[in-house]
């Protein structure tokens, strides 16, 4: 198996992690005899953006879609280009060009991570939110009237197509299917959104037809928030629209663990195009350029990657790689976010030789 990988750092800690993630993939394919190519590119970049005024060159979609995965740091630096510019410029331009329409992310308790949920430790909480990416209420459907006046009105718009609902549902189904506890959550609010939301929950209705291995549950939003944090292993799967799974995929991997360990895919299913694998934290100027970053979101992206590919036994290896190091708790190699005293190269370090190790 050869695959090709567009490596994109973008700013910040992203230029400092990424060298790490690609030192595991490298390890854990060398390991598992998997061919992975590497291509590097410096621009989605302040520094691109510095040099040219734009953040893309014009040609970027060639250049990247004949590639079997992006591999992306972080981008943004504010005091050099404005974030709404950064952002649309680059990110969510690979995400809608490439028709990304799978937002996937793990909420893992991991060992040694500092989590606020309180009474629940490693192995208890483990389950992914599935976000639909491309449709649903971030649609551009809208507009204001009489603005300026006391009559002032404005109006957006949410998009459901069979087809957008469709494809993340039966995403989730498959993901759902494949687990051990086969369930899925349906996130919902028919209640209060009487058009939209019981369109959505009808399809999971059909949709689950086909999968019946899968044991379903749906929760209004608003009480499903509440689940997350009271009941987290309650879920397995959870599947979401646009607006609902963006706040349940920051809660999520915010209630298991810090920042600097969350991963996330912003997946093509169909594999028409490249599917992007980046952590879910920024370029974070703070503490960039000290070689502190934690690299754990940029490796356990990497992972996801794999299991993209199919690769899932060395995607299970990278995990317990650094579910390994995290439990030893040696100071001398965790960054100082898990309360040690390392670096970001030692952390990555320890990761990749445990799990050649192993
Ligand atoms: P951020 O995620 O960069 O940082 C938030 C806080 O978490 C900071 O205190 C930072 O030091 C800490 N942190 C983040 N990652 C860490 C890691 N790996 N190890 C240890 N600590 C870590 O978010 P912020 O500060 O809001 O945004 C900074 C820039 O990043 C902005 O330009 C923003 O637009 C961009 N950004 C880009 C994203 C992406 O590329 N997907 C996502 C979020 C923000
Ligand atoms: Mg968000």
């Amino acid at each position: 198996l050869q695959k090709a990988i567009a490596v994109i750092p973008g700013d910040g800690i992203g230029q400092e992690v990424v060298p790490e993630g690609r030192r595991v993939l490298q390890a854990v394919s060398q390991k598992h005899g998997i061919d992975l190519e590497f291509v590097d590119f410096d621009f989605a970049s302040a520094d691109y953006y510095q040099a040219h005024g734009t953040m893309l060159p014009e040609d970027w979609f060639d250049s990247l879609r004949g590639f079997d995965a992006i591999f992306f740091g972080a981008v943004g630096w504010p005091d050099v280009v404005p974030d709404h510019i950064s952002l649309w410029g680059s990110l969510l331009q690979f995400r809608r060009s490439f028709d990304q329409y799978i937002n996937l992310r793990p909420c893992r308790l991991l060992p040694g991570v500092k989590s606020p949920l309180v009474g629940y430790g490693p192995g208890d909480v483990d389950f992914y939110v599935v976000r639909e990416n491309t449709e649903g209420e971030y649609s551009s459907i809208g507009g204001k009237m009489f603005e300026g006046t006391d009559r002032e009105i404005v109006v957006q718009e949410t998009v459901m197509t069979r087809t957008g609902v469709d494809r993340v549902l039966k995403f989730a189904f498959e993901l759902a299917d494949s687990r051990p506890n086969q369930h899925l959550t349906s996130a919902t609010k028919s209640n209060g959104i009487s058009i939209t939301m019981p369109y959505w929950d009808e399809r999971v209705k059909i949709m689950s037809e086909n999968y019946p291995e899968v044991r379903q549950d749906q929760f209004h939003i608003d009480i499903l928030t509440a689940n997350f944090v009271l009941k987290p292993n309650h879920f397995d799967v959870v599947v979401a629209s646009n607006l609902f799974g963006d706040i349940l995929s920051d809660l999520g991997p915010a209630c298991t663990g810090t920042i600097g360990v969350a991963p996330s895919a912003n997946i093509n299913p169909d594999g028409t195009f490249p599917s992007l694998f980046e952590p879910v934290h920024g370029s974070a100027p703070d503490i960039a350029g000290q070689g502190i970053a934690n690299p754990i979101g940029q490796i356990w992206s990497g992972a996801m990657m794999l299991d993209h590919f199919g690769e899932t036994e060395a995607s299970a290896d990278v995990l317990e790689g650094i579910e390994s190091v995290l439990s030893s708790g040696d100071a001398s190699i965790l960054t100082p976010d898990l309360g040690g005293r390392g670096s970001t190269s030692s952390l990555g370090e320890a990761i990749a030789s445990t799990i050649l190790s192993r």
